[in-house]
């Protein structure tokens, strides 16, 4: 006679055979509720917006409750936004709200979490620590997910308990409407987990493409060499920076100036990821311009710090007006 742990097995069997029940049981085995996403800045105010929008349930952690409280307000300005334009009604603005709880404490915010989305500072010593972390506070089978634009999956996960569990999740700016989300699988990744957070992405409407982990996965070896070519030729003064947004914009279709779009990233980011590419590949091509290594020294990053290649406001004027550094008293409308 068969017990019904062997019948059970019996008919996942015959049903796998069939391949009836592959999508069911991986879904079933990391069915989702509780997303935590760590750091509420750029990405991660952006990552628990759209989490929270198709139905999760959302712990945002960050350092302090001011950068929380920040968020917030940017999370409710751009579902103001949604609504504006009618993508969304109002009571999805509220549930998308209430869906969302802010933590300063990492392990109450992380205990429960079926999937952890870590959007913390790029830096490989943060995220080393806070995965080290994540590996004794979360649940096991929880899913530990970064959203970093460079840093090695396969580094960070050596520093769990199950390095199967991790993955890359890497989100695109603006979060609740760029499309694409990067799916890095670490050395040690699962097929499980990378299935699991593929159709994850799907269930937020997102494009998710797998891609295998080195530097700068896909995406950003091929952007940030760009940029960085864009900040050389302005640093060698053979174009403005209007003159080198515009030849991209109006010549390659790009909807977005490289140098505008540096800003928009954060110029510290960009070194960061540039780093990472010419350490890892060991290859001159991609040093950072030294003018690029200046601005993000003197705190110029781009639209978070207010300056970088142009100046912004934060009064919602669409007029960019480029910074006085490289100013060749011209201004163009986004
Ligand atoms: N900015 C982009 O366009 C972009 C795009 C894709 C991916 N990313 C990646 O997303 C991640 C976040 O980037 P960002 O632009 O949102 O950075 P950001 O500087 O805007 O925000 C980072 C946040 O992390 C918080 N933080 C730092 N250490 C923490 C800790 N130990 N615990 C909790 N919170 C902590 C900071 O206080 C800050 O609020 C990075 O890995 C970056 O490479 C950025």
């Amino acid at each position: 006679m068969l017990h019904d742990s062997e019948l059970e097995e019996n008919a996942l069997l015959l049903l796998k055979n069939y391949g009836i029940i592959t999508t069911f049981v991986i879904q079933f085995k990391y069915f989702m509720t509780n997303i935590t996403v760590i750091g509420s800045g750029t990405m991660g105010n952006g990552i628990a917006h759209t989490f929270a929008q198709y139905g999760f349930e959302v712990a945002l952690v960050d350092l302090s409750q001011e950068s929380l409280s920040r968020a917030i307000q940017t999370i409710t300005g751009n579902l103001d936004r949604q609504v504006k334009k009618g993508a969304i009604d109002e009571q999805l603005k509220k549930s998308t709200l209430s869906k969302i709880k802010t933590y300063t404490d990492l392990k109450t915010a992380a205990a429960n979490a079926d999937l952890v989305v870590e959007a913390a500072t790029e830096n490989p010593e943060i995220k080393l620590d806070l995965f080290k972390q994540l590996s004794d506070i979360c649940k096991e089978g929880s899913i530990l997910a970064s959203n970093t634009s460079s840093i090695s999956i396969t580094q960070i996960a050596s520093v769990t308990k199950n390095p199967g569990n991790v993955i890359g999740m890497h989100f695109m700016n603006p979060v609740p409407v760029m499309k694409l989300v990067e799916v890095i699988r670490g050395y040690a990744t699962t097929d499980e987990v990378t299935n699991t957070i593929m159709n994850l992405a799907k269930q937020l409407d997102k494009v998710p493409v797998e891609v295998n982990d080195y530097p700068g996965f896909v995406a950003n070896r091929i952007l940030m060499p760009m940029i960085n070519e864009a900040v050389y030729a302005l640093y060698e003064g053979v174009a403005g920076v209007e003159e080198i947004d515009t030849v991209m914009k109006s010549g390659m279709a790009h909807p977005m100036g490289p140098l505008q779009l540096a800003d928009f990233i954060g110029l510290d980011v960009c070194l960061a990821i540039l780093n990472v590419l010419y350490k890892g590949f060991g290859n001159q091509k991609y040093a950072p311009c030294p003018l690029l290594v200046n601005m993000v020294t003197a705190g110029h990053s781009g639209v978070k710090s207010g300056k970088g290649f142009y100046i912004y406001s934060g009064s919602g004027n669409k007029e960019l007006v480029v910074s006085s550094k490289f100013n060749r008293n011209k201004s163009a409308t986004i």
